[in-house]
């Protein structure tokens, strides 16, 4: 299986960690998509993996529900969901004023494409399209950038990690021209990866999260051939300075905010919930604007 064939693999648990929590247009879109809970197999030889789902849902629900309020927030009419994977995020936010514009690699976009139909039947009025683009290809972006006509809401979410440096400025150079020609803004929900899952770990396992982390992170890197550390942006420190030297605007905002209600958090001990949202209270997300300053 090629690298990329194995990106949508963590697609895929995304949306299972979703649907399994019950939210309704996860749970469409999984109806929809089948996809098998056995993408979690290559973990299962880890001990204590039985509490991995667990972990992952939260990260995956916090990330969603919070980047769904915040794109009301900005509140853009077209959303431009990068890397969007199996993300069932059309269904809550489109509307008869907003466009959702979905782009990932091709194999995930022949498959978004091939149940377009069943997909968004869940609403009726469903403004959408989904774009196979390489994000770290000038030429590819540029092709993408001529069919968006209005302001932006960017998001990316799950897919700086992956991305080595030189992508990455590929990413922001063309995230750049995108926004200063449109105007809108670019939202990173998840810009501490150095913290995000490891402290989760650890609030729900304790002493022992810290290696179930390591673990399934070495499993993850070698499935993906990926270098976490040679990729850089593990804190939102980091992330800053980088947006800034490339002419962008950040400002940051908690990943949690007490507006959310949050299935998972159910799943665990009322203490442990909170420590959880404790961190997210001091764990930032990232509203960046070339050009403007963003609202909120
Ligand atoms: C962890 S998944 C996140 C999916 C989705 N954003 C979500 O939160 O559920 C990472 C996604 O990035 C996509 N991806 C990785 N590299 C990419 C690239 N160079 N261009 C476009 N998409 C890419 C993968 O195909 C995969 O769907």
């Amino acid at each position: 299986m090629k690298k990329k064939k194995r990106l949508s693999k963590t697609a895929q648990v995304n949306l299972l960690m979703l649907a399994d929590l019950g939210i309704p247009e996860a749970v469409h879109f999984q109806n929809v998509l089948q996809f098998s809970h056995g993408v979690l197999d290559v973990l299962r030889h880890i001990p204590m993996a039985s509490s991995l789902p667990v972990c992952i849902s939260m990260v995956s629900e916090i990330l969603y529900e919070r980047t769904n309020e915040l794109i009301r927030k900005n509140d853009h009419p077209i959303i431009l969901d990068l890397a969007c994977g199996y993300s069932p995020r059309v269904l809550r936010v489109c509307d008869s004023t907003h466009i959702y514009v979905g782009v990932d690699l091709p194999d995930v976009i022949e498959e978004l494409r091939n149940h377009r139909e069943a997909l968004l039947s869940f609403r009726e009025e469903t403004a959408t399209d989904y774009y196979s683009v390489d994000l770290t290809n000038y030429d590819e972006f540029r092709e993408l950038m001529k069919q968006l006509q209005g302001e932006v809401t960017v998001i990316t979410q799950g897919l700086l990690t992956y991305l080595t440096p030189d992508q990455k400025q590929v990413l922001m150079d063309n995230i750049r021209s995108l926004l200063e020609t449109t105007g809108g803004c670019w939202i990173i929900p998840d810009s501490e990866p150095a913290r995000l899952l490891p402290e989760l770990f650890q609030a729900v396992l304790g002493e022992d999260g810290a290696a179930l982390f390591q673990q399934v992170m070495a499993v993850l890197d070698t499935l993906v051939k990926r270098d976490r550390n040679k990729n850089g942006w593990r804190s939102a420190d980091e992330i800053c300075t980088d947006l800034v030297k490339n002419g962008f605007q950040v400002q940051r905002v908690p990943l949690f905010s007490e507006s959310l209600k949050l299935y998972s958090l159910h799943q665990v001990s009322q203490e442990t919930a909170q420590k959880i949202i404790e961190n997210w209270q001091t764990t930032d997300a990232l509203i960046i604007t070339a050009g403007t300053k963003p609202e909120n």
